[in-house]
C-alpha cells in the first residue's frame, strides 16, 4: 500500500496526480476506442502487441487477386497483450478483445537476400475486436483502407453480410478466430475443451 499520509495536503494532491499520469502512461488508453460515430481508432501501437502468426497467400477478398497475380503476400496477426494472457489462461477471448491484420507486400532482392521473399511495404490493415457492448454483434470486422500507403486514423465496421462475418463465422477453431493457425494457443485451447464443438484440424 501506498501511504501518503504523511505528507503535507499540496504534495499530497501532486503526488495523486503524478500517479494517475503514471497510469495512463503505462496502461494506454486501452487498446479498444472507437469513435463518436462507431468507427474503431486506429490502434497505433500495435506491433508492441503480441505477434500470433505470419501467413503467406492467405489474404482472401480484392487483396487474394493480387495475391494470385504474383508472389503471394504476408500476413502478420497481432493481438493485444492483456487478451493473449487471458488466452493462455482460458483457452478463450476475453470482451475487449482486439486484433490486427497486418498485410505486406513481398520483397525480392532486398539487401543482401538473394531469392527469397522479405516482407516489404504495407498492402493492408485490417482489425476484428470482440465487444459484447457492440450494437450489432459480439465480434466486428473492421477495415482501415490505405491512403498514400497510410492508415486512416479511423476504420469503419464492415457490414454483417460482408465475407468475413461468414468465412470466420464457419471456418475458425475457437469462437470467430482462426487459432488452428495460430501456433501455442491451438495447443492451449485443446488443453482448455474450448475447440468449437465437432473442430478437427485437418
Ligand atoms: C475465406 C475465408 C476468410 C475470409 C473471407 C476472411 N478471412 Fe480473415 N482470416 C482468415 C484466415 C484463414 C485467417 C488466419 C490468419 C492468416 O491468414 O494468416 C484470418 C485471420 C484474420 C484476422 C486475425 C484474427 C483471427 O480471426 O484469427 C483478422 C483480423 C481478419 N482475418 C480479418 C478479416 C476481415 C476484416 C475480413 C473481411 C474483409 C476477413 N478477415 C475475411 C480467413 C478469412
Amino acid at each position: 500500500m501506498l501511504d501518503t499520509g504523511e505528507m503535507p495536503l499540496s504534495s499530497r494532491t501532486t503526488f495523486v496526480a503524478a500517479l494517475a499520469c503514471a497510469v495512463v502512461v503505462l496502461c494506454g488508453a486501452g487498446p479498444l476506442e472507437y469513435t463518436s460515430d462507431a468507427q474503431l481508432k486506429y490502434p497505433e501501437n500495435y506491433r508492441q502487441w503480441v505477434f500470433l502468426s505470419s501467413g503467406s497467400g492467405m489474404t482472401y477478398g480484392p487483396l487474394a487477386e493480387r495475391d494470385h497475380a504474383g508472389p503471394p503476400l504476408f500476413d502478420n496477426v497481432f493481438v493485444n497483450p492483456e487478451s493473449y494472457r487471458s488466452f493462455l489462461e482460458t483457452g478463450r477471448w476475453p470482451n475487449k478483445t482486439v486484433f490486427v491484420l497486418e498485410i505486406r507486400k513481398p520483397e525480392v532482392h532486398a539487401s543482401i537476400n538473394n531469392g527469397g521473399y522479405s516482407q516489404g511495404e504495407l498492402a493492408g490493415i485490417e482489425a476484428e475486436v470482440k465487444d459484447s457492448s457492440g450494437a450489432s454483434g459480439t465480434w466486428t470486422f473492421y477495415g482501415f483502407p490505405l491512403n498514400a500507403g497510410k492508415p486512416p486514423g479511423t476504420g469503419k465496421a464492415f457490414p454483417r453480410t460482408a465475407n468475413c462475418y461468414s468465412c470466420h463465422g464457419t471456418n475458425t477453431a475457437v469462437e470467430n478466430t482462426f487459432v488452428q493457425f495460430y501456433p501455442v494457443l491451438f495447443d492451449v485451447a485443446q488443453q482448455k475443451g474450448t475447440l468449437k464443438p465437432g473442430f478437427k484440424r485437418p
